[in-house]
């Protein structure tokens, strides 16, 4: 029988059953026996306070001869090692729509999080191969893609939104752009995963400032475009086109981003689609200084107030993955 106790309550032996939501807690699968008391001081160190147990399934503690840890989501700094987890459970024939969604967020964030470390060309290299799985997901599985979209984590740290904003514009250019001509689009993909990359030489200070940043603030953020797009271009592992995500994704229709101020069709498509994935995701994340939109409330901003921000035909096309 399933029932809801305390976190105190819980017990070697007993078998938890955790909510789906990749972020909700620290372990790899929803459900599974409690085998330790680091499992336990794990989903308190969460901030989880109470769990639902399943009567049924657990096993008494003197049945567990050995303390077995569940494997945590963070497989350590191997890059490597995450991007080969990926693509077993992308590849598993078993595993259904959600599951493989869930993979994709959880496997994409640690992958940023080992590359954001050191990103070398080497490492670079790695992490695209890392992508192409995910890339080829959500070329061919809607299912997924449909499950991916709903997902989303509004949790904002610049992993997750990473992830988000290399979902986002992979659907979008999986309708946007036209089948016969030629996009590279592993390298597509890993453009939008990438886009933030400059903020690697950022202070943290100001990354993470939970307020509004100062003028001065500002100047020093609005780099970010550019030195993401120097470190691809030194790496030399991905093309031109994608470097051009990086570079491009806060220029506005109207000419109003940077770093550039260009304007209309002088952004790269790959660019314009970026840039509409990108605010929607900020509008959509949680963040202590501002009102956290619903994805009905940010579309329907975007489209009241920031149209001319936008070109006309990547933000309609992009509405209608809503739909
Ligand atoms: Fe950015």
């Amino acid at each position: 029988m399933k029932k809801t106790i305390p976190i105190e309550h819980l017990k070697i032996g007993m078998f938890v059953e955790l909510p789906r939501a990749w972020h909700a807690h620290p372990f790899l699968r929803n459900s599974f026996t409690i085998t330790s008391k680091k499992q336990i001081q794990k989903l308190i160190d969460h901030g989880i306070r109470e769990v639902a147990i399943n009567d049924a399934k657990g096993i008494q503690a003197d049945q567990i001869k050995k303390e077995i840890d569940q494997p945590e989501k963070n497989f350590g700094e191997d890059l490597k090692e995450t991007a080969d987890r990926l693509k077993e459970i992308l590849t598993d024939k078993e595993a259904s729509p959600e599951d493989k969604a869930q993979a994709v967020q959880l496997h994409s964030v640690d992958m940023l999080r080992s590359l954001w470390k050191n990103p070398s060309a080497e490492r670079i290299s790695d992490f695209k191969q890392g992508v192409v799985n995910v890339v080829d997901l959500i070329l061919t599985d809607d299912a997924t893609n449909s499950h991916l979209l709903k997902l989303t984590s509004y949790d904002y740290d610049t992993y997750i939104h990473s992830v988000n904003v290399g979902v986002l514009g992979l659907s979008l250019s999986k309708v946007l752009l036209r089948k016969g001509e030629r996009h590279d689009m592993h390298a597509l993909g890993a453009g939008f995963f990438l886009h933030d990359l400059g903020k690697v030489n950022i202070d943290e200070a100001i990354i993470k400032k939970p307020g509004k940043l100062t003028d001065e603030e500002m100047d020093i953020m609005r780099k970010h475009p550019s030195m993401g797009f120097k470190i691809l271009q030194e790496t030399k592992q991905i093309s031109i086109e994608s470097r051009l995500i990086v570079l491009q994704h806060h220029e506005r229709h109207n000419g109003g981003g940077y770093p550039r101020k260009l304007r209309g069709e002088d952004i790269h498509i790959y660019g314009r689609i970026c840039s509409v994935a990108d605010v929607f995701d900020a509008l959509v994340s949680k963040r202590p200084y501002k009102a956290q939109l619903s994805p009905f409330g940010a579309l329907k901003l975007m489209k009241e107030e920031m149209l001319d921000h936008f070109h006309k035909d990547v933000f309609e096309k992009f509405v209608l993955l809503f739909k």
